[in-house]
C-alpha cells in the first residue's frame, strides 16, 4: 500500500489541484455522537488558511483527520491528492512525514537531541523530504532557517535550555524543512503575548512566502480560536460554520 511507486504516482504535481478537499465527512471518537459532520472543506493549494473556534469545538480533531493521524468515520479526505479515507496508516504517515509541517501547542521537541537534530530530524526519519533540495544543501537549510528564525546561536544546544519563544521558533524550523507541500499548526502561539503572537505569524507567514517565490508552494492550515490573527490569512474560516455536528455543553460559548 505504501510503496514509493504509489506515493509519488498519487503525489505527482499535475494531479494535485486542492491540497485539502473534504466531502461529507462525519468523525466521531468511539460510540460517542460525532464530533465532526462536514459537508464540504476546501483549501486550495498556496492557500494561507485561519481556522478558528471555540475550545471543544473539534479543531485539533479536523487537523488530526487532515494530517491523517486520525480517519474518518464517513466522507471522503483528500490531501495533496491522496484519499486519506481510504489510505493505510502506513501511506497516512509518509505523505505526513515527507510532504507536510506540523507545528503544535507543546513544541514535541526531542530532549536529549540539540537543536539542529530537532530541526533535522523529519529529514532523518523521512528521506524523501529531502526531494526539493539539492544535493548536499541540508545542512546549509538548516543554518538559513536557523538565521532566518534568529536561532543561530542555538543550534547545539538542547531545548531545555531555550526560552519558550525560542523552542516555538525551532518547532517551525524543524516543520519548515524541506519545503513541505502543507503546514498545519494547531494553536502555537496559545504561549505567547499578542506582541510576540503577532510577530510569530507574521515571519511564518513570510517564510510561507519565500518558498513561494522560489517555487515551493506551501499551503497553510493555521488553527487558533484568537481571532485577532486573522488579518494575517488570505482565508479565515469559522469551524462553527462548516461543522453541522451538534456542539458539545459549553463547546459554542467558549471564547
Ligand atoms: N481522544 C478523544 N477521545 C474522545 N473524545 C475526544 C478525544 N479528543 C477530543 N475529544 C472530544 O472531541 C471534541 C473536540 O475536541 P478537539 O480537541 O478537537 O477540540 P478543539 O477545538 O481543538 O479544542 P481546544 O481549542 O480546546 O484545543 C471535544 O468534545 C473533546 O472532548
Ligand atoms: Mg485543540
Amino acid at each position: 500500500m505504501s510503496s514509493d511507486a504509489e506515493l509519488q504516482g498519487d503525489l505527482s504535481p499535475s494531479r494535485v489541484r486542492d491540497a485539502v478537499l473534504l466531502r461529507d465527512v462525519v468523525f466521531r471518537y468511539g460510540k460517542r455522537e460525532p464530533v465532526l459532520r462536514i459537508p464540504e472543506l476546501r483549501i486550495g493549494l498556496g492557500e494561507s488558511v485561519f481556522l478558528y473556534g471555540p475550545s471543544g469545538s473539534g479543531k485539533s480533531t479536523l487537523l488530526s483527520l487532515v494530517a491523517g493521524v486520525l480517519q474518518s468515520t464517513a466522507g471522503t479526505v483528500q490531501v495533496l491528492d491522496q484519499a486519506f479515507d481510504k489510505a493505510s496508516a502506513a501511506t497516512r504517515d509518509r505523505v505526513r512525514g515527507s510532504r507536510m509541517g506540523y507545528v503544535f501547542q507543546s513544541f514535541n521537541l526531542i530532549p536529549y537531541l540539540s537543536v539542529r537534530q530537532n530541526i533535522l530530524l523529519p529529514c532523518e526519519l523521512y528521506r524523501e523530504r529531502l526531494r526539493h533540495m539539492r544535493e548536499g544543501s541540508l545542512h546549509a537549510e538548516v543554518e538559513r532557517l536557523a538565521q532566518r528564525l534568529d536561532i543561530s546561536a542555538l543550534l547545539d544546544e538542547r531545548p531545555s535550555t531555550l526560552s519558550v519563544g525560542q523552542q516555538q521558533r525551532v518547532a517551525i524550523a524543524r516543520a519548515l524543512i524541506g519545503y513541505p507541500a502543507l503546514l498545519i499548526a494547531d494553536e502555537p502561539t496559545s504561549s505567547l503575548d499578542a506582541n510576540r503572537r503577532d510577530e510569530f505569524v507574521a515571519l511564518l507567514l513570510e517564510m510561507v512566502e519565500e518558498a513561494r517565490q522560489q517555487g515551493n508552494a506551501t499551503t497553510l492550515l493555521y488553527v487558533s480560536h484568537d481571532m485577532g490573527l486573522a488579518s494575517h490569512f488570505s482565508r479565515t474560516l469559522s469551524l462553527s460554520e462548516i461543522n453541522q455536528a451538534s456542539q458539545p455543553e459549553g463547546g459554542r460559548a467558549a471564547a
